[in-house]
Parts: structure tokens; sequence; C-alpha cells
């Protein structure tokens, strides 16, 4: 019988959280055996919860590094702009890495990452939880058979609710340079981005473009009467779709929970849920036209691949629910889907049927378990342990060197997006 691949937590937030207690369900896979966090509060619960020895706990990584390597492996989830500073330690002391994503917040950043993971020779993979979501690995494995043909244009949007867009990417920490670092599209769609790559990788990118803007949440838009505190001092509070009050205390489960989680409760009551939002330093009740936003709210991105095929991703925040589609043009047909909708079309060319072609309704086949993002972020813990063990992963296991391709394609447009849409050679 294998021996467990012993883990190491460092930020032991929502998303590590997530991963970490697969070791509850599957204990002959891997065990936690250690946690780094600056908040003693997530120490203790990551102590309490995976019974690791209070001499494995650490507030830092520079801590962690200083004393000899006692795991396998690490899964750094914590925030953006950290990645690269937390993790190249990591290596450098022989670590293999989970990191979450976005690994880097520019190209400078993302070649130190890459220099450093092969300078050491470690295993650094990245959570890119829906290359493993059913809906996209089977329109992989539709793209890979060629039924369609070579692919000439792949298009792609995400829409993102107005519940989930104000609570994390106007009033939340993405919207924070200090603690995010990323902009939306980074945050948001380097996954989606990621899924492009993926799906195009019988070629490689040659050119990006891109065009954005903050459209919506800046203090122009907002409407007569808004105040600046939800709870304190605006007129037209009921009215307003952003309303705290309706979206986070009345409606919990609009995203609410991210709320709770940075606050000092453990288990908030009701009580402590109004007190919390009527603190007027409390940033979930800012009025959402008047928080300063420096990230964009909507942007389109233009990607030119070479072989001659086009790629267009679209996102948009502030939508009334959340969406990811995609529709993918060949020389033989085309796939067209709604990744929410648990299915998607296959319509091929087919002149000697009535209409001139076939549509075939492709139901999305969902493993057993695993709910979050359609069941990928267990499958992504249980391929890194592979990877670890040195054992075969599945075709959606995303190295750092696969990642990259993606994450260039965002920084570029990022680039082009500052330049007002110029064209950047990949
Ligand atoms: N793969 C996905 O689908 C997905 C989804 C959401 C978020 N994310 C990414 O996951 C990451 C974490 O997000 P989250 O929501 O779990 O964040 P979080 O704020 O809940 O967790 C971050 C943790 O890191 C800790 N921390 C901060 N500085 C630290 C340091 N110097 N050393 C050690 N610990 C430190 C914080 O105290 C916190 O507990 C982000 O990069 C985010 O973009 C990925």
């Amino acid at each position: 019988m294998k021996t467990p691949v012993r883990i190491i937590i460092v930020g032991m937030g929502i998303r590590s959280e997530i991963y970490a207690r697969e070791s509850l369900v599957s204990p002959e896979l891997f065990k936690v055996v250690g946690v780094v966090d600056i908040n003693p509060e997530r120490v203790r619960h990551a102590r309490e919860l995976f019974d690791i020895p209070e001499e494995n706990c650490f507030s830092s990584v520079e801590d962690l590094v200083a004393v000899p390597r006692f795991a396998d492996a690490v899964i750094n989830g914590t925030m953006d702009r950290i990645h690269v500073q937390t993790t190249v330690p990591l290596l450098e002391h022989g670590y293999d890495v989970l990191l979450e994503k976005p690994f880097a917040l520019n190209c400078e950043e993302a070649d130190i990452l890459l220099s450093c993971a092969q300078k050491c020779g470690r295993k650094v993979m990245i959570c890119h939880v829906l290359r493993y979501a059913p809906f996209y690995r089977q329109i992989h494995d539709v793209i890979k058979s060629g039924q369609i043909g070579r692919i000439m244009n792949i298009r792609m949007a995400e829409q993102i609710s107005y519940f989930h867009e104000s609570v994390s990417y106007v009033r939340g920490k993405y919207a924070s340079p200090q603690i995010c670092g990323s902009g939306l599209l980074l945050s948001k769609s380097c996954h989606d981005i990621d899924l492009m790559a993926w799906l195009m990788s019988d070629t490689v990118p040659a050119a990006v473009s891109s065009v954005g803007s903050i459209f919506q949440f800046k203090p122009e838009m907002a409407p007569e009467g808004a105040g600046t505190h939800c709870l304190h001092d605006c007129a037209i509070e009921k009215d307003c779709p952003y309303s705290a009050k309706l979206l986070y205390l009345e409606n919990p489960q609009r995203w609410a929970n991210n709320i709770w989680h940075d606050s000092e409760y453990d288990n908030i009551t009701e009580e402590q849920k109004w007190e919390y939002m009527g603190r007027p330093e409390n940033l979930y009740s800012r009025c959402v036209y008047r928080c300063g936003q420096q990230i964009v709210d909507h942007q389109a991105v233009l990607i030119q691949f070479a072989d001659g095929a086009t790629g267009t991703f679209s996102l948009n925040g502030g939508a009334p629910a959340s969406g990811r589609h995609i529709h993918v043009t060949g020389t033989l047909g085309e796939i067209i889907g709604t990744f929410e909708d648990e299915y998607f079309e296959v319509r091929k060319i087919a002149p000697s049927l009535p209409g001139g072609r076939s549509v075939e309704k492709i139901q999305v086949v969902h493993a057993e378990g695993g709910e979050a993002h359609g069941g990928g972020d267990q499958a992504v813990i249980r391929d890194f342990i592979a990877l670890v063990r040195g054992e075969e992963t599945s075709p959606c296991c995303t190295t750092l060197q696969d990642s990259v391709v993606g994450h260039r394609i965002v920084f570029m447009a990022e680039q082009s997006r500052e330049m007002g849409g110029q064209l950047m050679q990949y």
C-alpha cells in the first residue's frame, strides 16, 4: 500500500480548505501535516481540522523554510499578489507546489517562477479547475477527435452576475490592488483563456489585442439619491439592485459567505451579520458606484493563432446571471454550448440531410461526487497527488509550463488594453 503524500497548506483560506478537505474524504491519498498562515485564526482552524502538530504551524513561509523539509508538497492558496514571492522559497526548499491561479501577475513574474521551477527541478501544477469540468473535457474530446475539422474560430464569453461582480470585483478583495493585485481578466477569466489555449493546442497564439473599461461602477453612474453606505445614508437603498441589505442580509445565498469569511466571526449569527454590515468602515456595505473602482468591469479580447485561426473572448460583469458560453467553428462543423446548461450541441455539415446539417445534443456526464466548478476542485487535488507520486495524470493536468500559454495571452491583453487596443505580437 502506498503511503499518503504529506502536504503543507500555505494560505489556509477558502480555496486551500476545499482542496485540503479531500484528505479527510480520501486519507489514503494525502495527509495535511503542516500549515502556514499570517492569520492565527486560520492556523488554529487548520490545526484542529487536520490534527496538525503545533511544531508544524507557521506564520510565514520564511519560518517554514527555516526548518528541514518535512513534507512532500505544498498547496499554495494565498492571494494572487504573493503567489510568486511565496512559491519561490518553497521550490528552493524542495517542495512541489499546487499553486492557485493566476500564478503570476505579469510576464516578468511568470518568467521568475518558470526559471525557478526548472532550476530546482520541482513540479508546479496550477489550479485550472475548469479543465476538469466534464463540459469542457467533453468539448475537448470532440475537438481533438477531428469531428468538426480544423478550428477556424473559437468564441467564448463569460457573464458575471451583478451580485458576484459586486461582492468580489467591486466591493471585495479581488478589486483591491493591495490584497489581490490582478485585474478582472486575470483573476476571473484566466481560466477561460486557459481553456481557449487548451482547446486550441494544435496551434499557438500569435497576436493579441484587447479593449475594456470601467463602464458602470463609477461615481457618475450613481443614481440620484445614492449615498456612500447602504445601511446608513442612501435614499434609494430599497430600489437599488446592489443594496448590501438586499443582497447579503436578506438573500444570503448570493455569495455572502465570502463576506462572513472575511469577518472575525467563526460561526457568525444573524445579529452579528447586521452589526458587521452596519459598521461605517465595512467594505461590503459601500455604494458600488463610490468604491474607487480601479479594475475594469467589461473587456473584449481578440486573439490570432499561428495557423490563421481566431479567438474572441468577451467578459461582462453585472449581468442578471453568471454564465460561460462557447461557440467553436471548424471546417466541418461547430460546437455550441453554455456551461451552466449541462449539455452542448455538435452540428456538422451534412448535405444529404434535411436542413443540410446534423445536430447532436451531448449531455454532460458527471463523475460521482464533486460539485464545485463542475467537480473540478476535487479532480485537481487528486491529479496533483498523482503528479507528486510520479503516476499517470489526467489530460487536464495543467503544469506551470502548460498554464503559461493562457497567462501570457492575458498579460498581453492587459498591455494592449492599456495602450488603447494595440495589437501585441505574442
Ligand atoms: N481555482 C479557482 O477556481 C479559484 C477560485 C477562487 C479563487 N481562486 C484563487 O485562490 C487564491 C485564494 O483565494 P481565497 O478565496 O481562498 O483567498 P482567502 O483570502 O480566503 O485565503 C488566502 C489566505 O492566505 C492567507 N495569507 C495572506 N498572506 C499570507 C502570507 N504571506 N503567507 C501565508 N498565508 C497568507 C490569508 O490569511 C488567507 O487565509 C487566490 O489567488 C484566488 O485568485 C481560485
